[in-house]
């Protein structure tokens, strides 16, 4: 018999309802090692959409080294160390399924972290069902031992007593429990969560066209993921090479059956570094990578920069697919063949044109992007409504809100029309050569110079970019090539989505950075201009406009 019982009312967890369409929720699942997290998580995981981390195997990304080898070289305490982090990690997070590894529990203070930033679901078994499952996974379970599991159980009853619901998981199977789980949360799955849906773009350059599949909950589903997948695999020799960070791997890679091997960058702009390409060559070299492989990158913009670079030059260039997982990716950086790496000297310095072979977006993944790192992406979606496409300008004002409470309906019609109008100036302009691709610069020479100016540290480039939207629109009012209306306009949804729309310094401190850019020619600035008529314009100007323009802005 299905055995619930809830340690508050289920009245009490259907008030905190998570409606899967955005709003921000974290679904713990805790229990004693081998209670079924893992396959409980990637379940829920496949029939929310949303993805599901365990923290053991965040853990492992992170260090490198198995959680055996954590502890047989690092000892308990470095292992509870990284476990803590670990958790913190997972609170910058929005809606996700995390597991919790056996002990996280154990610690008061994670405790009382997760009750308050998430529901969480205690899994029970019996000690004969853990014996039984862990005997399944030899060597996964450092701590566990067939004679000691009634022991352990028992010294952590106290750590696994409260929670906002609990399942016994004895007897009964997975799909079972995930169901009393989402039943349990009132969770209307069939209805917040179509089938996996998804279409095909396509990108054409002058050498080569590559279908860009959009859609929902491709992820965190085995069979949608596999079998879009599979169409690549095939005229490919051998497995693929998946190339990602800790965090991307862990919620995305990990359903990607029979990779031939895998690096993990780290996270940010520290992955996008030569040293970096260096380490994936060796790993391509060991895992026998020849001209006829194929690496997917998993992540944000930085993966898939430094990725691609590693693929447009190892064995003078293979197969890469791009899978997208940040707004910024999704809508700008997987689309058009950029790559690059950073140097000590400047950002992008070293890159190549490398189209890749096919994109796969998952808006979902948008989903569990932290508030800020979404922020970001909307400088970037905005700017294309502002300079490429009026309609869409308004489309996003008119949907402003669900778009910021993340429904993924909305963020799918979104991300397409993005990367439609990236991919007609990539078609147009493979190359940066006939200068359409320079209209994709709107807002970025302000926002180069204020990254500049503070050292790369102080500001976003999102934001850098929401500012530099605004210098330039203020610029094109002064010019006669757009209305004071555009201009409230784009103030307002900027600041609606939490951008900045004023310089945090003076342009007597920006204007040096402002003039090493290479869009100025002889001391004028060539600057990308909204217009009403349609397209932004790509102008030479004046200093003392430019100059204007920002000092405008800044009152
Ligand atoms: N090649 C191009 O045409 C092009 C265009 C635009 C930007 N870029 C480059 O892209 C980079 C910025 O990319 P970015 O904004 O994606 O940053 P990013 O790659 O650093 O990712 C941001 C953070 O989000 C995390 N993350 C990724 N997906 C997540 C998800 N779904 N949920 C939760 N966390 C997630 C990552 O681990 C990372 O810590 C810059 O280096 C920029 O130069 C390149």
């Amino acid at each position: 018999m299905h055995n619930v019982t809830a340690t508050q009312t289920v009245e009490t967890i259907k008030k905190d309802k998570p409606d899967l369409k955005g709003t921000s929720f974290r679904l713990y699942l805790g229990g004693f090692m081998a209670a079924g997290k893992t396959s409980v998580g990637s379940k829920l995981s496949e029939l929310t959409g949303l993805p599901f981390l365990d923290t053991d195997d965040l853990i492992e990304a992170m260090a490198g080294m198995s959680i055996a080898e954590i502890f047989a070289t690092c000892g308990e305490g470095h292992f509870r160390e990284l476990e803590r982090r670990v958790l913190d990690e997972t609170f910058k997070l929005k809606n996700v399924i995390v597991g919790l590894g056996g002990g996280v529990l154990v610690n008061p203070e994670n405790k009382a972290k997760i009750m308050a930033n998430g529901t969480l679901i205690m899994l029970d078994a019996a000690v004969n069902t853990i014996i039984k499952r862990a005997s399944n996974q030899p060597g996964k379970r450092p701590l566990l031992r067939e004679d000691n599991v009634a022991e352990l159980l028992n010294k952590r009853r106290d750590a696994y007593k409260d929670a906002h619901f609990r399942v016994s998981t004895d007897e009964i199977l997975v799909d079972e429990v995930a169901s009393l789980i989402v039943q349990g949360l009132g969770l209307d799955v069939a209805k917040d969560m179509p089938k996996t849906r998804c279409e095909t773009l396509q990108v054409r350059t002058k050498g080569t066209s590559y279908p860009v599949i959009v859609g929902r909950g491709i992820l965190t589903s085995d069979k949608a993921l596999n079998d879009t997948l599979q169409a690549f695999l095939g005229i490919h020799s051998g497995k693929p090479f998946i190339i990602s960070d800790p965090i991307t791997f862990t919620m995305f890679a990990r359903k990607i059956k029979e990779a031939s091997g895998f690096h993990l960058l780290p996270r940010g702009e520290e992955g996008k570094t030569l040293r970096q390409v260096s380490a994936i060559y060796e790993k391509l070299s060991q895992c026998g990578v020849d001209r006829k492989g194929l690496i997917l990158a998993v992540g944000g913009g930085c993966v898939g920069d430094a990725a691609g670079f590693a693929a447009s030059t190892w064995m003078r260039g293979i197969d890469i697919v791009h899978i997208p997982t940040t707004l910024i990716a999704q809508v700008d950086s997987s689309i058009g063949g950029k790559t690059a790496v950073n140097l000590p000297e400047g950002k992008n310095l070293v890159g190549t044109f490398h189209q890749p072979c096919c994109v796969i977006v998952d808006v979902n993944c948008l989903l569990s992007l932290p508030d800020e790192e979404f922020r970001q992406g909307m400088a970037e979606v905005i700017k294309y409504g502002l300079g490429e496409d009026r309609e869409f300008f308004r489309w996003l004002s008119d949907n402003r809100r669900s778009i910021l409470e993340r429904d993924p309906d909305t963020l799918l019609e979104m991300v397409k029309r993005c990367i439609e109008l990236k991919a007609s100036i990539v078609e147009e302009d493979e190359k940066e050569t006939s200068g359409a691709r320079t209209r994709l610069n709107l807002g970025h020479t302000v926002a180069h110079g204020l990254e500049a100016s503070s050292g790369y540290s102080k500001i976003k480039h999102g934001d850098a970019v929401a500012i530099g939207l605004v210098v330039a629109a203020r610029m094109a009012v002064m010019l006669n090539l757009c209305r004071d209306e555009t201009l409230a306009e784009l103030l307002e949804l900027l600041e609606f989505f939490g951008l900045p729309v004023r310089p945090d310094r003076p342009f007597d401190e920006v204007v040096a950075y402002l003039m090493k850019d290479k869009k100025f020619v002889g001391g004028r600035p060539t600057m990308v201009l909204p217009t009403e008529g349609g397209k932004c314009k790509v102008l030479q100007t004046s200093l003392e406009l430019l100059g204007d323009a920002y000092r405008a802005t800044t009152r």
